[in-house]
Protein backbone atom coordinates (compact mmCIF):
# COMPACT_ATOMS: atom_id res chain seq x y z
CA UNK A 1 0.00 0.00 0.00
CA UNK A 2 1.10 3.90 -0.94
CA UNK A 3 1.95 6.00 1.84
CA UNK A 4 -0.34 8.82 2.39
CA UNK A 5 1.49 12.31 2.06
CA UNK A 6 0.80 14.19 5.24
CA UNK A 7 3.21 16.79 4.47
CA UNK A 8 4.76 18.25 1.53
CA UNK A 9 8.03 20.12 1.76
CA UNK A 10 8.73 22.75 -1.25
CA UNK A 11 11.94 24.71 -1.95
CA UNK A 12 13.62 26.67 -4.56
CA UNK A 13 16.51 25.91 -6.52
CA UNK A 14 19.05 27.27 -9.08
CA UNK A 15 18.65 30.53 -10.51
CA UNK A 16 16.01 32.46 -9.54
CA UNK A 17 13.01 33.05 -11.70
CA UNK A 18 10.12 35.52 -12.27
CA UNK A 19 6.78 33.51 -11.02
CA UNK A 20 8.69 30.88 -8.18
CA UNK A 21 7.01 33.04 -5.64
CA UNK A 22 3.50 32.14 -7.59
CA UNK A 23 4.32 28.78 -7.36
CA UNK A 24 5.35 28.54 -3.88
CA UNK A 25 1.75 30.25 -3.57
CA UNK A 26 0.09 27.81 -5.03
CA UNK A 27 1.98 24.45 -3.74
CA UNK A 28 0.84 25.99 -0.16
CA UNK A 29 -2.55 27.40 -0.75
CA UNK A 30 -3.12 23.73 -2.44
CA UNK A 31 -1.66 22.25 0.14
CA UNK A 32 -4.03 23.97 3.02
CA UNK A 33 -7.08 23.16 0.55
CA UNK A 34 -6.18 19.19 1.14
CA UNK A 35 -5.28 19.28 4.68
CA UNK A 36 -1.92 18.67 4.11
CA UNK A 37 0.93 20.26 6.07
CA UNK A 38 3.47 21.91 3.77
CA UNK A 39 7.03 23.30 5.23
CA UNK A 40 9.35 25.72 3.03
CA UNK A 41 13.07 24.49 2.90
CA UNK A 42 15.26 27.63 2.35
CA UNK A 43 18.33 28.44 -0.02
CA UNK A 44 17.42 25.24 -1.85
CA UNK A 45 18.99 22.02 -1.60
CA UNK A 46 21.39 23.38 0.86
CA UNK A 47 18.33 24.11 3.23
CA UNK A 48 17.32 20.65 2.90
CA UNK A 49 20.91 19.75 4.03
CA UNK A 50 20.78 22.14 6.73
CA UNK A 51 17.60 21.15 8.01
CA UNK A 52 16.84 24.59 7.62
CA UNK A 53 12.91 25.11 7.28
CA UNK A 54 9.90 27.40 7.86
CA UNK A 55 5.70 26.19 8.51
CA UNK A 56 3.79 27.45 5.71
CA UNK A 57 0.58 28.37 6.13
CA UNK A 58 -2.37 29.63 3.33
CA UNK A 59 -1.66 33.00 5.44
CA UNK A 60 2.01 33.08 4.89
CA UNK A 61 1.79 33.39 1.07
CA UNK A 62 -0.12 36.32 0.87
CA UNK A 63 0.52 39.05 -0.90
CA UNK A 64 3.36 37.28 -2.75
CA UNK A 65 2.08 36.29 -6.45
CA UNK A 66 3.53 39.70 -7.51
CA UNK A 67 6.47 39.56 -6.51
CA UNK A 68 9.60 38.71 -8.24
CA UNK A 69 12.69 36.47 -6.57
CA UNK A 70 11.65 33.90 -4.36
CA UNK A 71 10.81 34.53 -0.65
CA UNK A 72 12.54 30.82 0.46
CA UNK A 73 15.86 32.16 -1.48
CA UNK A 74 17.79 29.77 -3.77
CA UNK A 75 21.21 28.13 -4.38
CA UNK A 76 23.16 26.10 -6.67
CA UNK A 77 24.23 23.23 -4.20
CA UNK A 78 27.52 21.46 -4.96
CA UNK A 79 26.76 19.72 -1.56
CA UNK A 80 23.88 17.87 -2.70
CA UNK A 81 25.89 16.76 -5.93
CA UNK A 82 27.81 14.71 -3.45
CA UNK A 83 26.12 11.44 -2.64
CA UNK A 84 27.17 12.74 1.46
CA UNK A 85 25.18 15.40 1.02
CA UNK A 86 21.99 13.87 -0.58
CA UNK A 87 22.30 11.45 2.47
CA UNK A 88 22.25 13.71 5.10
CA UNK A 89 19.12 15.63 3.45
CA UNK A 90 17.18 12.90 3.29
CA UNK A 91 17.60 12.36 6.74
CA UNK A 92 16.59 15.43 7.59
CA UNK A 93 13.86 15.44 6.29
CA UNK A 94 12.51 12.25 7.65
CA UNK A 95 13.13 14.08 10.78
CA UNK A 96 10.86 16.95 10.28
CA UNK A 97 8.39 14.04 8.61
CA UNK A 98 8.01 15.25 5.36
CA UNK A 99 6.82 12.90 2.84
CA UNK A 100 7.24 14.65 -0.37
CA UNK A 101 8.91 17.67 -1.89
CA UNK A 102 8.18 19.68 -5.05
CA UNK A 103 11.13 21.30 -6.78
CA UNK A 104 11.24 24.39 -8.34
CA UNK A 105 13.86 25.27 -10.51
CA UNK A 106 16.07 23.88 -13.80
CA UNK A 107 17.84 21.15 -15.47
CA UNK A 108 20.29 21.08 -12.24
CA UNK A 109 17.91 21.26 -9.33
CA UNK A 110 16.23 18.29 -11.26
CA UNK A 111 19.02 16.13 -11.70
CA UNK A 112 19.00 16.55 -8.31
CA UNK A 113 15.97 15.91 -7.61
CA UNK A 114 16.26 12.03 -10.43
CA UNK A 115 19.41 11.03 -7.77
CA UNK A 116 17.27 12.11 -4.85
CA UNK A 117 14.02 9.48 -6.03
CA UNK A 118 16.54 6.78 -6.95
CA UNK A 119 18.73 6.57 -4.28
CA UNK A 120 15.95 7.11 -1.52
CA UNK A 121 12.86 6.43 -3.18
CA UNK A 122 11.32 9.42 -2.07
CA UNK A 123 8.63 11.24 -3.49
CA UNK A 124 9.31 14.53 -6.07
CA UNK A 125 7.98 16.39 -7.82
CA UNK A 126 9.18 18.88 -10.46
CA UNK A 127 8.09 22.63 -11.33
CA UNK A 128 10.34 23.75 -14.59
CA UNK A 129 11.82 27.34 -13.11
CA UNK A 130 13.79 28.82 -15.20
CA UNK A 131 14.54 31.73 -17.54
CA UNK A 132 16.44 30.25 -19.71
CA UNK A 133 13.15 27.47 -20.97
CA UNK A 134 15.45 24.87 -22.18
CA UNK A 135 13.67 22.04 -19.61
CA UNK A 136 12.23 19.07 -22.07
CA UNK A 137 8.37 18.55 -21.49
CA UNK A 138 6.97 22.29 -21.11
CA UNK A 139 7.05 24.70 -23.82
CA UNK A 140 7.54 27.62 -21.03
CA UNK A 141 8.89 27.59 -17.77
CA UNK A 142 8.17 29.67 -15.14
CA UNK A 143 9.96 33.57 -15.60
CA UNK A 144 10.84 32.86 -19.38
CA UNK A 145 8.24 34.86 -20.21
CA UNK A 146 8.70 37.91 -18.05
CA UNK A 147 12.66 37.72 -19.15
CA UNK A 148 11.27 37.85 -22.82
CA UNK A 149 9.37 41.20 -21.54
CA UNK A 150 12.29 43.15 -20.25
CA UNK A 151 14.15 41.55 -22.74
CA UNK A 152 12.24 43.41 -25.30
CA UNK A 153 11.52 46.69 -23.02
CA UNK A 154 15.56 46.87 -22.95
CA UNK A 155 15.90 46.24 -26.72
CA UNK A 156 13.40 49.18 -27.57
CA UNK A 157 14.93 51.68 -25.88
CA UNK A 158 18.31 50.47 -26.90
CA UNK A 159 17.27 51.06 -30.54
CA UNK A 160 16.22 54.72 -29.59
CA UNK A 161 19.67 55.48 -29.19
CA UNK A 162 20.75 53.22 -32.16
CA UNK A 163 18.44 55.45 -34.30
CA UNK A 164 19.07 58.51 -33.16
CA UNK A 165 23.05 58.31 -33.01
CA UNK A 166 22.70 55.96 -36.28
CA UNK A 167 24.81 53.35 -34.68
CA UNK A 168 24.88 49.24 -34.52
CA UNK A 169 23.99 47.71 -31.20
CA UNK A 170 25.41 44.37 -30.02
CA UNK A 171 22.88 43.31 -27.18
CA UNK A 172 23.69 39.95 -24.98
CA UNK A 173 21.23 38.01 -23.29
CA UNK A 174 20.97 35.07 -20.84
CA UNK A 175 20.71 31.88 -21.90
CA UNK A 176 23.71 29.87 -21.04
CA UNK A 177 23.15 27.19 -23.52
CA UNK A 178 20.02 28.01 -24.93
CA UNK A 179 18.59 30.91 -27.31
CA UNK A 180 15.04 31.11 -26.53
CA UNK A 181 15.72 34.41 -25.55
CA UNK A 182 17.76 35.85 -27.63
CA UNK A 183 15.72 34.23 -30.20
CA UNK A 184 11.79 35.54 -29.36
CA UNK A 185 13.33 38.96 -27.97
CA UNK A 186 15.45 39.49 -31.40
CA UNK A 187 12.29 38.82 -33.02
CA UNK A 188 10.29 40.43 -31.11
CA UNK A 189 12.25 43.54 -31.12
CA UNK A 190 13.24 43.34 -34.79
CA UNK A 191 16.74 42.72 -34.37
CA UNK A 192 18.38 43.00 -37.60
CA UNK A 193 20.31 39.69 -36.89
CA UNK A 194 20.18 37.16 -33.95
CA UNK A 195 23.08 34.46 -32.58
CA UNK A 196 22.09 31.70 -30.62
CA UNK A 197 24.25 28.49 -29.72
CA UNK A 198 21.74 26.39 -31.53
CA UNK A 199 22.66 28.14 -34.84
CA UNK A 200 25.88 28.96 -36.06
CA UNK A 201 25.95 30.56 -39.08
CA UNK A 202 29.42 32.18 -38.93
CA UNK A 203 31.07 35.81 -38.30
CA UNK A 204 31.08 36.05 -42.24
CA UNK A 205 27.36 35.83 -42.70
CA UNK A 206 26.89 38.00 -40.19
CA UNK A 207 29.04 40.32 -41.63
CA UNK A 208 27.34 40.25 -45.38
CA UNK A 209 24.00 40.66 -43.50
CA UNK A 210 24.75 44.12 -41.59
CA UNK A 211 26.37 44.98 -45.19
CA UNK A 212 23.14 44.39 -46.77
CA UNK A 213 21.26 45.96 -44.52
CA UNK A 214 23.50 49.13 -44.59
CA UNK A 215 22.91 49.26 -48.70
CA UNK A 216 19.39 48.83 -48.14
CA UNK A 217 19.18 52.17 -46.53
CA UNK A 218 19.31 51.11 -42.85
CA UNK A 219 21.45 53.39 -40.33
CA UNK A 220 21.65 51.84 -37.27
CA UNK A 221 21.07 48.03 -36.38
CA UNK A 222 20.57 46.13 -33.44
CA UNK A 223 22.41 41.87 -32.93
CA UNK A 224 20.81 40.42 -30.19
CA UNK A 225 23.62 37.75 -29.29
CA UNK A 226 22.65 34.58 -26.63
CA UNK A 227 25.65 34.76 -23.82
CA UNK A 228 26.17 30.93 -25.20
CA UNK A 229 26.56 31.42 -28.77
CA UNK A 230 28.83 29.46 -30.63
CA UNK A 231 31.05 31.90 -32.53
CA UNK A 232 33.73 31.90 -30.34
CA UNK A 233 33.77 35.54 -29.72
CA UNK A 234 32.12 37.22 -26.76
CA UNK A 235 30.23 39.94 -27.36
CA UNK A 236 32.40 42.75 -26.88
CA UNK A 237 35.29 40.06 -29.60
CA UNK A 238 32.01 40.34 -31.89
CA UNK A 239 31.90 43.99 -31.74
CA UNK A 240 35.71 44.36 -32.31
CA UNK A 241 35.56 42.15 -35.31
CA UNK A 242 32.65 44.45 -36.53
CA UNK A 243 34.66 47.82 -36.07
CA UNK A 244 37.89 46.32 -37.82
CA UNK A 245 35.63 45.37 -41.11
CA UNK A 246 32.78 47.73 -41.07
CA UNK A 247 34.61 51.05 -39.61
CA UNK A 248 31.65 53.10 -40.82
CA UNK A 249 29.89 51.63 -38.07
CA UNK A 250 29.88 53.37 -34.82
CA UNK A 251 29.28 50.21 -32.50
CA UNK A 252 28.12 49.67 -28.97
CA UNK A 253 27.87 47.14 -26.52
CA UNK A 254 25.28 46.35 -24.16
CA UNK A 255 25.24 43.39 -21.77
CA UNK A 256 21.35 43.26 -20.21
CA UNK A 257 22.76 40.60 -17.08
CA UNK A 258 20.70 39.74 -14.20
CA UNK A 259 17.89 42.47 -15.24
CA UNK A 260 16.15 39.67 -16.99
CA UNK A 261 15.62 37.44 -14.28
CA UNK A 262 14.27 39.73 -11.60
CA UNK A 263 11.30 42.04 -11.52
CA UNK A 264 7.47 41.28 -10.94
CA UNK A 265 6.50 38.29 -12.96
CA UNK A 266 3.63 38.60 -16.22
CA UNK A 267 0.13 37.67 -16.13
CA UNK A 268 1.15 34.51 -18.18
CA UNK A 269 3.97 33.49 -15.82
CA UNK A 270 1.56 33.74 -12.57
CA UNK A 271 -0.91 31.94 -13.85
CA UNK A 272 1.51 29.36 -14.84
CA UNK A 273 2.75 28.83 -11.73
CA UNK A 274 -0.19 28.81 -9.95
CA UNK A 275 -1.45 25.88 -12.70
CA UNK A 276 1.83 24.04 -11.95
CA UNK A 277 1.59 24.68 -8.35
CA UNK A 278 -1.52 22.92 -8.11
CA UNK A 279 -1.56 20.18 -10.36
CA UNK A 280 2.22 18.78 -8.50
CA UNK A 281 0.18 18.68 -5.01
CA UNK A 282 -2.55 16.75 -6.92
CA UNK A 283 -0.05 14.33 -8.38
CA UNK A 284 1.89 14.00 -5.18
CA UNK A 285 -1.63 13.29 -3.39
CA UNK A 286 -2.06 11.31 -6.05
CA UNK A 287 0.73 9.14 -5.20
CA UNK A 288 2.36 9.75 -8.40
CA UNK A 289 6.54 11.11 -8.12
CA UNK A 290 9.58 11.46 -9.84
CA UNK A 291 7.51 13.70 -12.81
CA UNK A 292 7.69 16.79 -13.42
CA UNK A 293 4.74 18.87 -14.48
CA UNK A 294 4.75 21.03 -17.53
CA UNK A 295 2.72 22.51 -20.31
CA UNK A 296 1.76 21.38 -23.48
CA UNK A 297 -0.39 22.65 -25.82
CA UNK A 298 -2.20 24.89 -22.97
CA UNK A 299 -2.85 21.39 -20.76
CA UNK A 300 -0.96 20.81 -17.76
CA UNK A 301 1.14 17.63 -18.60
CA UNK A 302 3.37 15.31 -16.74
CA UNK A 303 6.99 14.21 -17.66
CA UNK A 304 9.28 11.95 -16.15
CA UNK A 305 11.90 14.28 -14.21
CA UNK A 306 15.01 12.80 -15.86
CA UNK A 307 13.46 13.09 -19.40
CA UNK A 308 12.51 16.88 -18.64
CA UNK A 309 16.70 16.73 -18.36
CA UNK A 310 17.81 14.91 -20.74
CA UNK A 311 15.30 15.54 -23.41
CA UNK A 312 16.14 17.88 -26.00
CA UNK A 313 13.79 21.07 -25.64
CA UNK A 314 14.28 22.22 -29.32
CA UNK A 315 14.10 25.89 -30.34
CA UNK A 316 12.14 26.82 -33.44
CA UNK A 317 14.31 27.28 -36.20
CA UNK A 318 11.55 28.80 -38.66
CA UNK A 319 11.81 31.85 -36.43
CA UNK A 320 15.08 32.59 -37.94
CA UNK A 321 13.83 32.36 -41.67
CA UNK A 322 11.13 34.48 -40.73
CA UNK A 323 13.40 36.91 -39.12
CA UNK A 324 16.02 37.50 -42.08
CA UNK A 325 12.43 38.07 -43.99
CA UNK A 326 11.04 40.77 -41.59
CA UNK A 327 14.62 42.94 -41.00
CA UNK A 328 14.74 42.94 -44.72
O1 LIG B 1 20.02 29.52 -15.74
C1 LIG B 1 19.59 30.83 -15.67
C2 LIG B 1 20.72 31.79 -15.89
O2 LIG B 1 20.20 33.10 -15.73
C3 LIG B 1 21.47 31.67 -17.22
O3 LIG B 1 20.78 32.27 -18.29
C4 LIG B 1 22.77 32.32 -16.89
O4 LIG B 1 23.79 31.84 -17.74
C5 LIG B 1 23.00 31.89 -15.48
O5 LIG B 1 21.73 31.62 -14.92
C6 LIG B 1 23.72 32.89 -14.61
O6 LIG B 1 23.86 32.35 -13.34
P1 LIG B 1 24.37 33.15 -12.07
O7 LIG B 1 23.29 34.12 -11.67
O8 LIG B 1 24.56 32.09 -11.04
O9 LIG B 1 25.61 33.85 -12.47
Amino acid sequence: MQKKIKTIGVLTSGGDAAGMNAAIRAVVRACAYYNVACKGFYRGFEGLIEGDFVNLSARSVNNIIQKGGTILKTARSDAFKTKEGRKQAYSKLIAAKIDALVIIGGDGSFTGGTLFFKEFDFPVVGIPGTIDNDIFGTTHTLGYDTALNTAIDAIDKIRDTASSHNRLFFVEVMGRDAGFIALNAGVGAGAEEILIPEENLGLERMLESLKRSKRSGKSSSIVVVSEGDKTGKNVYELADYVKENMPEYDVRVTVLGHIQRGGSPSCFDRVLASRLGVKAVELLLDNKSNIMVGLLDNKVVSTNLEKAVKGKHSINKELLRISDIITT
